[in-house]
């Protein structure tokens, strides 16, 4: 467990109170070891993680993970110094998250209540990559450049997952794309997807441009089913999904290793909210799924499936809704509340 910054902690002092409940009552037995890698450590030792902190993590089976970054360390630190290299040396390359219109939960659109997807996002290469650099910083001519780096097993991989995904769903694949701006990466990552889907005749498939596709999350998101994209299309649409759906407070992810070589991270999509730490109100629900997630990935199938139903419970009744939501529960009143629809 690293809880991280901000509300990292909250949430998953939250998720921890839910898997032991949840664990006792399937006499599922999970041994935590606990990091404060963080920007507060950062500040006291320069570091967000030990030196050998990666080698420390490769031997446990799961990661549960909270959020970093803080004001004042720049978030090129915290991310690259922790997140990032996680999610790539454990080679997770899929950030699995799924959104659903909870009943008792509004959408703040119209009508939008029968909501169920799963963004797949491509979470090693694409736009995020290490490559590139500043020059003449400060100056007149000063310029930053990026590469996008798109590789044929990086691409195949994903919608791969995406489509075998579908396949166990309602069987249709959106693939996210800009094939008609960006002239290089995004029509070999379309030729590589339809290459990819030929294999898998069962899935419907089609693939939209970015900007439409954006517009279509708000229009009428209950026409998707899985929808898979680059890393940083995943990451834009992970957060406007989960605002389609209510809050980014109820946003999970898991960051998979699918070959199970490496252990994988769970994680709610938000992140450390610094405009709401320390107030005791950030909405546990997005860590808790995470955990949901984390015993599913871990074979334990039943005590997720506990969970996403306390989940249900729990947000039907005003009562046991955070202020995100519109209620006034505080995390612990919503954490308690979820303990006790475990039973
Ligand atoms: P954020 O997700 O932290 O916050 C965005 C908005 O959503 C804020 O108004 C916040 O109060 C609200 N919000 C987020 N989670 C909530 C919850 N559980 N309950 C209620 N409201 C919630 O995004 P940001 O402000 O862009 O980033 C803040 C810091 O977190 C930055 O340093 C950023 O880099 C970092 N970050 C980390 C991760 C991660 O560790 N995986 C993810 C995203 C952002
Ligand atoms: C997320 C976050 C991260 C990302 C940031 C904090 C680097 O926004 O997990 O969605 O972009 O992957
Ligand atoms: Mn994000």
């Amino acid at each position: 467990m690293i809880p991280g910054d901000g509300i990292g902690s909250e949430v998953i002092d939250s998720a921890r109170a839910v898997l032991d409940a949840v664990c006792a009552r399937h006499s599922v037995s999970l041994e935590y070891t606990e990091f404060d890698w963080s920007c507060e450590r950062y500040a006291n030792e320069g570091a967000m993680m030990p030196a050998d902190g990666i080698e420390t993590l490769r031997g446990f089976d799961a990661i549960l993970l909270g959020a970093v970054g803080w004001p004042g360390v720049p978030d090129h630190v915290s991310l690259w110094g922790l997140l990032i290299p996680i999610r790539r040396t454990f080679r997770q390359y899929v950030n699995l998250r799924p959104i659903r219109v909870f009943e008792g939960v509004r959408s703040p659109l119209r009508g939008a209540d029968d909501v169920d997807f799963v963004v797949v996002r491509e979470n090693n290469e694409g736009e995020y990559s290490e490559v590139g650099g500043r020059v003449n910083r400060g100056l007149p001519d000063e310029l930053a450049v990026q590469e996008s780096i798109f590789t044929r097993v990086g691409v195949s991989r994903i919608a791969d997952f995406a489509f075998e995904l579908a396949a166990s769903r309602r069987g249709y694949v959106t693939s996210a794309t800009k094939s008609n701006g960006i002239v290089h990466t995004l029509p070999f990552w379309d030729e590589v997807v339809a290459e990819r889907a030929a294999r898998h005749p069962d899935v419907r498939w089609d693939s939209e441009h970015i900007d439409a596709l954006a517009a279509k999350f708000v229009l009428s998101p209950e026409r998707f089913d899985v929808v898979v994209g680059s890393n940083l299309f995943g990451d834009i649409l992970s957060d406007l999904a989960a605002a389609v759906a209510g809050s980014i407070g109820i946003a999970p992810s898991a960051n998979l290793d699918p070959t199970k070589e490496f252990p994988s991270m769970f994680e709610p999509v938000h992140g450390s909210a610094p405009d709401i730490a320390g107030q005791g109100i950030a909405n546990p629900v997005g860590a808790v799924w995470s955990a949901a997630l984390m015993l599913e990935h871990l074979g334990h199938a039943a005590a997720a499936a506990d969970v996403v139903a306390a989940m249900e419970t729990t947000l039907r009744d005003e009562a046991t809704r955070t202020k995100d939501l519109g209620g006034t529960a505080s995390t612990q009143e919503v954490t308690q509340a979820l303990v006790r629809a475990l039973g």
